[in-house]
């Protein structure tokens, strides 16, 4: 069977290495007090309330997040037959469900609530995308932290994050929901969120279940395309993309949530391959997993089979709980009889399930996650604290002509764009509970600043198929009228800021997009305010990077401050006039062109690498091999400048440790943070390896002049790869180490390592 399963996936050779490197037995328990309460439940169980537990339902009020809503549920709920629900509006109604299944159903098995709590709950975090451009991990847990706080007050056991779906294609609209196209940054990320969400102890009631998601590549569907294929080879897998969730698991997450794509030709929600042999077997994941919405359901459309044969074929791949296509309660009694599935297969799925209540403390007490009243005042304004300067450490300043940026306070400021005066669309994608009235408008932000005109200028877009997609309404003022007044508006003032970009809900699910540049109507309004002759700060509001060739030439400064949460508009505001020095820096390259695309930092040589004015080589006729913003990128008020490296002794043998030093000095005038990067480059190798790959960071504040030295240790592990027999090994001969402030920008030196 195994063999089988290897020559479906023709990974037969590959995979010899893998299978001998599993431990066999992982669901080993440590804790035997759950494992025989656990089982003790189990053997009292019935066929229907077992399949029950693996039946998660969307519940059927307004925050429905996919295509199809499950309906009478609460029916269901009192017979015993849902093990979970998820994306309930208020703690009241859980509290009210959970009462009915504790009440009402024979066994009374306590519900487990879950939900989308994606950046913060009540108070919204920037989209993981621009937190990750913190490189921040501690504010990235304490953000985690905060979120599980406020949901676990509400009476959410379980959240549907970590995304770390690694993705090198701005167009697909969910890189909002991620950490970038960097796997060694991703990995920490995810091991960072892991953390933060369930805390020290997942039973504490300040405490809840991490649900790392989507395993696996989704961020690689072809085309930037939602949902589509994903083809890979196996050693790019393990290189490039499933780092992030092995470290999950590492750091302890609870539960996995499968994707919508297919990978290699078998769907995901029933690839045995990626559940059973490389997540639970190979890295030892003991929690449950889960399908994404309606996931079994749509195995019908990827032409795998009916509801009942894909239900059997997503059980027997591992998969314990269905959410939403009720494939599992509804066709798994049949498949049972018919010896397409075990007992023993549904026995261990209802057991995963009832051990992550059991690790969440539901068993000894149903209502443990919801007691709480409000979040006390002092906690509101940490929280508020927390997601300001979260927000100030997202954006990233992409240039910043003649240190147009910060404004002096003198001068006059006009603000100008579709996106100067909204709110909701700075909390970004997957905001279920945020609460606007918390929110400022840039437009408000700013005028606490001083002498602030203001006009609308533009709408986000004109093209009607977007705007009915997007829930958005073309209808209003003449657009030239629009543009007439922004144009008189910028003439008034000393300087312009344009607000623009994308809406929050142009990118997140189902929002890729072909054409990542500023709506026609935008760009309109941007080069009439530029025609003004006044300089123009772009602050561009998005979820994803976008095309700015034309306004990286024309615009005097560009702040990329995505939909940064609750706090949005005070950190914009902040940054333009100098309260705070900008310090973030991208995690994912912005292309020049769509036609470049995927274009990322980490890529490898070939064989005819780019030399200028040769056209044999690996190059395009019309435009630069490199992006408009690499990875890394990002300006500060101040300049920093990197001394060359320091390597005392450069032959490493096994087991030894080299430290790189250089000194970095602070040569502006502002005080600042700068994130010094370490990539490492391996010079020759039995396979084809990247032009470089992050392998460390560190942050480093410094006030004008100082100058301060930091060392970055570099161990055997940061040279190993997978080889192509997948193992993960270093090999003697020539690495380039380099350091710098962003991934172009570096000095390097050399290292031997030797055996
Ligand atoms: C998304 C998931 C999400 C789930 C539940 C799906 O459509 O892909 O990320 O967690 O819905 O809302």
């Amino acid at each position: 069977m195994k063999l089988f399963r290897f020559k479906v996936l023709g990974f037969a050779l590959i995979f010899a290495c893998l299978w001998s490197c599993s431990s066999s037995d992982t669901t080993t328990k440590t804790d035997e007090a759950m494992d025989q309460y656990v089982t003790e439940l189990v053997d009292k169980m019935t066929l229907d309330e077992k399949l029950g537990q693996l039946n998660l339902l969307a519940w059927d009020g307004s925050l429905t997040t996919g295509a199809a809503a499950n309906t009478g549920v609460s029916q269901k709920v009192e017979k015993g037959l849902v093990g979970g629900l998820f994306n309930i509006e208020s703690q009241q109604e859980r509290r009210k469900i959970q009462e009915l299944v504790i009440k009402q159903s024979r066994l009374g098995i306590p519900l487990m609530f879950g939900q989308d709590v994606i950046h913060g709950h009540h108070t919204v975090f920037p989209i993981p995308l621009a937190l990750s451009c913190s490189w921040d991990m501690d504010l990235i847990e304490k953000t985690a932290r905060a979120a599980a706080y406020e949901a676990s007050a509400d009476g959410i056991d379980w959240v549907f994050s970590p995304m770390v779906d690694i993705s090198k294609d701005p167009r697909w609209g969910r890189v909002a929901e991620g950490a970038g196209e960097d796997v060694y940054l991703g990995s920490m990320v995810a091991k960072a969120m892991v953390k933060g969400y369930q805390g020290a102890d997942m039973a504490s009631d300040e405490s809840v279940m991490a649900c790392v998601k989507h395993y696996a590549l989704y961020g690689a569907a072809e085309a930037g395309r939602d949902y589509n294929t994903v083809d890979m080879s196996v050693l790019r897998m393990f290189q490039d993309y499933l780092p992030p969730y092995q470290a999950a698991v590492d750091a302890g997450v609870g539960s996995v949530m499968t994707s919508f794509n297919d990978i290699n030709g078998v769907p995901a929600t029933s690839n045995k391959w990626l559940i059973e042999d490389i997540l639970r077997n190979y890295w030892g994941f003991n929690g449950f997993v889960v399908t994404d919405y309606t996931a079994i359901r749509e195995m019908g459309f990827h032409g795998v089979g009916d509801l009942k044969t894909s239900s059997a074929l997503a059980i027997d791949a591992g998969i314990d709980m269905d959410m939403v296509s009720e494939g599992f309660v509804h066709t798994l009694q049949s498949s049972l009889e018919e010896g397409k599935v075990s007992m023993e297969t549904i026995d261990k799925a209802c057991k995963r399930v009832l051990e992550a209540k059991y690790k969440l403390g539901l068993f000894k007490d149903p209502y443990i996650r919801l007691k709480k009243d409000k979040v006390d005042s002092q906690k509101q304004k940490e929280l508020m604290d927390l997601a300001l300067l979260a927000a100030q450490k997202s954006c990233v300043l992409l240039k910043n002509k003649d240190n147009i940026l910060p404004f002096k306070s003198d001068q006059s400021v006009a603000v100008i764009g579709p996106l100067a005066d909204c709110k909701k669309d700075l909390l970004g994608t997957w905001v279920l509970s945020g609460e606007l009235d918390q929110v400022q408008s840039i437009k408000e932000a700013v005028q606490q600043k001083g002498n602030i005109l203001y006009a609308e200028g533009a709408k986000l877009t004109d093209n009607e198929d977007i705007a009915k997609l997007i829930n958005y309404n073309t209808k209003g003022e003449d657009d030239e009228a629009l543009l007439k007044k922004a144009v008189l508006t910028a003439k008034k003032a000393d300087v312009v800021v344009a607000v623009l970009g994308e809406s929050a809900a142009m990118s997140g699910e189902a929002s890729s997009m072909a054409d990542i540049s500023l709506q026609a109507t935008q760009q309109k309004l941007l080069k009439a305010l530029v025609k003004t002759g006044k300089p123009v700060v772009l602050v561009l509001v998005s979820g994803r990077p976008m095309t700015l060739e034309w306004e990286a030439e024309n615009c005097a400064a560009i702040l990329q401050c995505w939909a940064g949460g609750t706090q949005t508009a005070p950190a914009v505001s902040g940054i333009l006039w100098g309260d705070y020095n900008p310090s973030g820096k991208l995690t994912m390259s912005f292309p020049r062109k769509v036609g470049q695309i995927p274009v990322y930092y980490n890529m490898k040589n070939t064989g005819r690498p780019f030399y200028p004015g040769i056209k044999y080589t690996s190059r395009y006729l019309d435009v630069s091999n490199k992006p408009l913003f690499p990875f890394g990128y990002g300006l500060s008020y101040t300049s920093f400048e990197y001394g060359d490296l320091v390597i005392k002794d450069n032959i490493m043998d096994q087991g030894d440790t080299i430290t790189v030093s250089v000194t970095m000095k602070n040569t502006g005038e502002y005080a600042g943070e700068e994130t010094a990067q370490l990539y490492i480059r391996d010079m020759e190798a039995s396979i084809t390896r990247p032009l470089k790959e992050l392998k460390g960071f560190k942050k480093v504040y410094l006030q004008p002049g100082e100058e301060k030295t930091i060392e970055f240790e570099i161990t055997e592990d940061d040279l190993k790869f997978y080889n192509k027999n997948l193992e993960y090994k270093v090999e003697p001969g020539e690495f380039q180490i380099e350091v710098g402030s962003d991934s172009e920008n570096i000095k390097a030196s050399k290292i031997h390592y030797q055996l």
